[in-house]
């Protein structure tokens, strides 16, 4: 079964190994007891929002089946989990009155976990933002900064005593430019108005939260995620080069660059500039915080070309259904070398302490023959993706794990749930849920991990 040549030992004994999930795309139960509506909840009650006119309000109904999906990664041999809180079914109107139906729900989640050996990773907020914060203005507010460290002292607080690793936000770049830019995922605003100031007040939420959880969390091991994709310029022309540049400062270097006291790439990027009407006194240092990691997410890599007609970067991308190489069914570009490439360029940064990789994966159609769903292609995609995690171990980065994504097939987001990118198959219908053959290959590669 396992053909491929990477052992596990090739990657150290204290390499953490898991898989990764998020409430909204898992969860389902979005109305049960006391929880109200997060903006996903509200933005796929939009018409025409999401393909097919999907949403989560059952998805894989992980609130009520999380026995089971535990019980299977146990048998995958999976012993770190990592998955994030549901800011509304913990504090339904996201400030004020707290759900104690939302926190047993967790602990649930959590002690079981435990009782088999698996170590939760814990994300503060993966995008699901209380609807009654948005009403208020959500991530442009800058309250988002008294409501959000409520909200983190809470869960430091309630869990912090068996949860050790923490993240505090996933992925700020593609909730505030898909949320607030380009208005297509929740809350499906758009505009540099939107952008800017979420940008910032997210800025200063992730060192919030970070000072929060290191303070409250005794022994405590914390982090924060970034989405990241190896840019290169489509040619060598100077203008193509230039909109790479700005293209990677948007990408890869917005979020970690403050946290590092580094600032916004402004130089790179001048429309940014703007941002500084957002900055009060004491910001640039409230910004900064040393994380114990980052999390890097890694799915693809972009090649960039100079635009004259897209506003503010002047740069575009060339789509990688253009460019005849291999696609996901997200129409990603299939490129390894991109998350070795990433580790390397994050790895930098002096004051960058550890990296882990808390999402790789991919999506594609998933045949089923003869009752097993094989899926060769997700396979090989890890496969050779790890393979360049080790590349760049062996090379000395400070790489220390790495989590797929995902453990079973869920909603992608504004993809509904087209897309699969599980390592176990869901059938929607009856929740009925089956290993692939990438689960499987998994479940033996993991076979000699203890911790
Ligand atoms: C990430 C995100 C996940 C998942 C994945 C695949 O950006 O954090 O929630 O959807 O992409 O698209």
């Amino acid at each position: 079964m396992n053909e491929f040549d990477l052992k596990i030992e090739d990657f150290g004994d204290d390499f953490h190994w898991g898989v990764s999930t998020a409430a909204y795309q898992i969860e389902g139960a979005y109305d049960i007891h006391d929880k109200q509506a997060s903006i996903w909840d509200a933005f796929t009650s939009r018409k025409g929002k999401i393909y097919n006119g999907d949403h989560g309000r059952v998805a894989t109904d992980f609130y009520h089946k999380y026995k089971e999906d535990i019980d299977l990664m146990k048998q995958m041999n999976i012993k770190n989990y990592r998955f994030s809180l549901s800011w509304s079914r913990l504090i339904p109107e996201g400030t004020g009155k707290k759900s104690s139906h939302g926190v047993t729900f967790y602990n649930k989640v959590i002690n079981y976990c435990l009782e088999c050996g698996i170590t939760p990773w814990v994300t503060l907020y993966h995008w699901d933002l209380p609807q009654k914060l948005e009403d208020k203005g959500g991530w442009t507010n800058r309250n988002i900064i008294h409501w959000f460290e409520e909200y983190a002292k809470f869960c430091a607080l309630q869990f912090g005593d068996r949860v050790k690793n923490w993240m505090v936000l996933n992925e700020p770049m593609v909730f505030t430019g898909a949320g607030y830019f380009l208005g297509v995922h929740a809350p499906g605003k758009k505009g540099m108005r939107h952008f800017i100031p979420a940008i910032h007040h997210a800025t200063l939420c992730q060192a919030i939260g970070g000072r929060i959880l290191r303070r409250r969390v005794k022994n405590g091991y914390i982090g924060t995620t970034f989405s990241c994709s190896y840019v290169e310029p489509f040619s060598t022309n100077k203008r193509d080069v230039i909109a790479a540049n700005k293209a990677d400062a948007l990408l890869n270097r917005l979020f970690i660059e403050p946290s590092l006291g580094l600032g916004y790439p402004v130089k790179t990027i001048p429309a940014l500039r703007r941002i500084n009407s957002f900055i009060k006194p004491g910001d640039e240092k409230d910004v900064i915080f040393d994380f114990d990691f980052i999390g890097v997410q890694v799915y693809t890599r972009e090649i960039v070309k100079h635009s004259w007609w897209t506003p503010y970067l002047k740069a575009k991308i060339s789509k990688a259904t253009d460019r005849n190489v291999k696609t996901t069914v997200m129409d990603w570009e299939v490129y390894p070398p991109s998350i070795s490439n990433m580790i390397n360029q994050f790895n930098e940064y002096k004051a960058v302490k550890n990296i882990i990789i808390t999402e790789n994966g991919a999506a594609f159609e998933d045949k089923v023959v003869r009752g097993e769903i094989q899926d060769y292609d997700r396979l090989s995609y890890l496969q050779s993706h790890l393979q360049k995690v080790l590349e760049a171990k062996q090379q000395g980065s400070k790489v220390k794990g790495y989590f797929v994504w995902t453990f079973t097939d869920n909603f992608e987001w504004a993809e509904g749930y087209y897309p699969r990118f599980g390592l176990v198959h869901v059938d929607f219908k009856t929740q009925k849920r089956s290993l692939k053959l990438s689960g499987k290959w998994l479940t033996s590669f993991l076979e000699s991990k203890s911790v």
